[in-house]
């Protein structure tokens, strides 16, 4: 068994085996209690461009989220208040702008990461990168400088959240609402207090600039916590891991990026809610019925990691979404992943030990020591 399958059983025990074997069944099952499955690139490339299917209705992610984070938060909204705030927060998310805003928190962890590989020490990928994608996401959402411990700090936080919903969760429970929301009112202030202090060249200042009130500002700062930490840290010890299993030189780093998100998929499904009767491929769906696009099952029909295969049309970037909701924070995330890679692939890491985490949503490893070689 491959380490990666490993990572999967390991955070979804019943799960994983069941959704691997929906995937044999057809590209588009009727699971009762689960819902609709997709497992076919092309037709979840369809239901992502079409507005019948919907993140605002019964079983689609505004049913999780939208007690914890409210109703305006870009991933539980439709149609032009969507692509309004959207329009919105765009320019925050540019390219010169996210590596400017990396290069600056990064530098000095990416610094201290670097000596100790030279000095030849074992380190830990997985805490390195919590802190490193905690300070990120720390200055995201407004706060200055931190120290290492508040980054951890703010990561479990995020983590312990994010680990509320499983496959099956329709609604989070009223005592979840209450933790979640107590954890989310901590990044509401500290945003709120980074948006009327106005500084342009902060992320909250950009968004006062932009036209944002301040409930949209703070909700956009839950809404990029939530979505925006874990993906980027669970995402880079498996990359280093397939690199080194692969035995895989690095001639282009962001085609082998892109090849590991393709094989990881950190978001592994997505969630729709049907809007208007429609049909997905042969499958007939009803209003009020559950869509899930099992983006794992999607890619790795296109068979093991292998970065000097290109990807077909239909696959292209779909572990980022498709259509109006295609994931806003894709800039920030490469900036950062490429960041990171950079720096452990100029000192040619191997992986000396690993330990898959149990109990977690996005399958990771729970420790990945590296050394140089
Ligand atoms: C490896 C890293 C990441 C992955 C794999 C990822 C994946 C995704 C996917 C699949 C979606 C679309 C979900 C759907 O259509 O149901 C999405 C949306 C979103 N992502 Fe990401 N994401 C990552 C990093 C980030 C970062 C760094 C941020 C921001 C800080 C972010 C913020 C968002 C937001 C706000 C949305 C909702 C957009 C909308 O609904 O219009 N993501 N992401």
């Amino acid at each position: 068994m491959n380490h990666e399958t490993r990572l999967h059983l390991a955070a979804h025990p019943f799960a994983y085996p069941l959704v691997r074997l929906l995937a044999r069944l057809g590209p588009v099952v009727r699971v009762p209690g689960l819902g609709v499955v997709v497992n076919d690139a092309a037709l979840a490339r369809a239901v992502l461009t079409d507005e019948r299917f919907r993140k605002d209705g019964p079983g689609s992610p505004g049913d999780l989220w939208t007690p914890v984070l409210g109703p305006s938060v870009l991933l539980n909204m439709e149609g032009p208040p969507h692509l309004a705030l959207r329009r919105k927060l765009m320019p925050l998310f540019t390219p010169a702008y996210v590596s400017a805003l990396v290069g600056d928190v990064l530098a000095e962890p990416l610094g201290r990461l670097s000596a100790r590989l030279e000095r030849g020490e074992t380190v830990d990928l997985v805490d390195a990168m919590r802190s490193m994608a905690g300070a990120v996401i720390c200055r995201v959402i407004g706060l200055g400088e931190v120290s290492e411990a508040r980054a951890r700090r703010l990561f479990a936080d995020g983590e312990r959240v994010v680990a509320m919903v499983s496959l099956r969760s329709r609604r989070l429970s009223d005592r979840q609402v209450a933790v979640a929301r107590r954890v989310l009112d901590g990044i509401g202030e500290i945003a709120r207090a980074a948006y009327e202090a106005g500084d342009e060249s902060t992320v909250m200042g950009r968004m006062r600039a932009q036209g944002l009130s301040a409930a949209e500002a703070r909700g956009a700062a839950g809404a990029f916590f939530l979505t925006g930490t874990e993906t980027v840290a669970t995402f880079v010890p498996r990359l280093i891991a397939l690199l080194h299993d692969h035995r895989t030189p690095v001639a282009d780093l962001d085609r082998a990026i892109e090849e590991a998100m393709r094989v990881t998929t950190p978001t592994p499904v997505m969630l729709r809610s049907v809007g208007t009767a429609a049909r997905i491929g042969r499958v007939p769906v009803r209003p009020g019925d559950r869509v899930l696009i099992a983006t794992h099952n999607c890619a790795r029909a296109h068979g093991p990691f292998d970065p000097s295969r290109p990807h077909p049309p239909e696959l292209r970037r779909l572990w980022f979404g498709a259509g109006p909701h295609f994931c806003i924070g894709y800039p920030l995330a490469l900036a950062e992943i490429r960041a990171v890679a950079s720096v452990l692939l100029s000192h040619n890491v191997r992986v000396v030990r690993r330990r898959p985490a149990r109990g977690v949503l996005i399958p990771t490893y729970a420790h990945l020591w590296i050394r140089a070689a």
